[in-house]
């Protein structure tokens, strides 16, 4: 039976995941107003792998008879105004996922909770990838400069993302 305190950090984990889910879905349909299709297909695909993310913690909360609570998402607002201030933001905020992971671990180091631990593993190995794949935008927007046909050639690169996860959660399984 897991810990009351590690369940409620969960829960507070899920919410996490679920606003990054909405940030991205609200920064994919501002790309589709702006015409950049590819960018708004990658960003979707974002926001499956973080309720992806959301639900994984779900169902291990029931696997160890702890509940899930669905969190309400307030409105993610965006005052970006540029394709480059929109992944800034991403890698900001998956710089914050990050510390949120690590906190996590942390506490359930400290409660000596080894599931929570491997499962925090997972997370923390998904984390470096989330920060690289936003790095690594961020780099070639740079090497474009503000050239608008360059952003158009990176929408098109960006739009052949294929997700990398079920998008079916009853597919959640041991080994995602
Ligand atoms: Fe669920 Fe992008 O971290």
């Amino acid at each position: 039976m897991i810990s009351k305190k590690v369940a409620d950090r969960i829960n507070l984990q899920i919410e996490r995941e679920m606003e990054s889910a909405f940030l991205y879905l609200a920064m994919a349909s501002r790309m589709t107003d702006e015409g950049y299709e590819g960018l708004a297909a990658w960003l979707t695909i974002q926001y499956h792998e973080e309720m992806f993310h959301a639900m994984k913690f779900a169902r291990y909360l029931q696997d160890r008879d702890a509940s899930f609570e669905v969190p309400g998402i307030p409105k993610q607002e965006l005052k970006e105004s540029s394709v480059k201030a929109v992944f800034e933001r991403v890698l900001a905020h998956e710089q914050k996922v990050t510390a949120s992971i690590n906190e996590l671990y942390e506490l359930a180091l400290a409660e000596k909770d080894y599931p929570t631990q491997v499962l925090c593993q997972w997370y923390i190995n998904e984390q470096v990838e989330e920060e690289k794949n936003a790095e690594e935008i961020l780099r070639n927007l740079a090497l474009l400069g503000d050239s608008k046909q360059g952003t158009f050639m990176l929408n098109i690169e960006l739009g052949k993302r294929k997700p990398s996860i079920p998008l079916d959660f009853t597919e959640i399984g041991e080994n995602d």
